[in-house]
């Protein structure tokens, strides 16, 4: 059973996705730390629902970045975490943990990468950008995390299509509701040690049939 920290700045989902994923053993391992960057995330709400250990990221109580990641790494340590999953987290992760979780840490982008991805892509801005360039196709990317923007190893995309009459809020939902599926199966992927990284590419072990 593998210990999952979830990372999240609003709503959270996802992250519910993902508890929900555990719940059913679709995934095998339990989600024992949640860390939320924005004091009013609906995020911590649902963490202390199931009773499971929430942390604060405050940027403004560090002196540097890199002293927050030294206290998220240390909170990971205490908590035994082998996987970090950022599920609508709006904060760049820092090298010093990219480096300690390398090939650990999953990450959801509400779009198709590499397209509309990196800097200033995130939130409504992804799905502004997709209705602004007139694409047809947007989607999911559940991919590893590295030490740039969004540039790790994708593990999962699918497509979701783009209607003429869209606006951010719709196309934002029908992507929302791909990345409740898509992520879940990452996570479990992961959990079950399917996952393996060659370079930039991810394979992903079929299941042995147990006789
Ligand atoms: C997701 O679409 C995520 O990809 C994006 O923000 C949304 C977060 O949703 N960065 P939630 O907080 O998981 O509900």
């Amino acid at each position: 059973m593998k210990r999952i920290a979830v990372f999240a700045s609003g709503n959270g989902s996802n992250l519910q996705a993902v508890i929900d994923a555990c719940e059913k053993k679709a995934i095998a391992g339990s989600v024992c730390l949640v860390c939320y960057n924005r004091k009013d995330a609906y995020a911590r709400v649902r963490a202390q629902q199931y009773a499971i250990p929430v942390v604060y990221l405050d940027k403004t109580a560090f002196e540097t970045s890199d002293e927050m990641d030294a206290f998220v790494i240390k909170e990971l340590e205490q908590h035994k975490i082998d996987l970090i999953v950022l599920a609508g987290y709006l904060l760049k992760i820092g090298p010093r943990i990219t480096a300690a979780y390398c090939n650990r840490i999953i990450n959801t982008h509400p779009a198709l990468i590499p397209s509309f991805c990196g800097k200033g892509y995130y939130g409504h801005h992804v799905h502004e950008a997709v209705l602004n360039y007139g694409v047809k196709l947007s989607g999911c990317t559940i991919h590893f995390v590295d030490e740039g923007m969004d540039t790790g190893p994708i593990i999962l995309q699918q497509a979701v299509p783009v209607y003429a009459n869209d606006t951010v809020q719709t196309l934002s939902e029908r992507v929302l509701t791909v990345e409740h599926q898509l992520l879940p199966k990452a996570v479990a992927l992961f959990c079950e040690d399917r996952l393996q990284v060659h370079g930039r590419k991810v394979m992903i072990n079929e299941l042995e049939d147990v006789q």
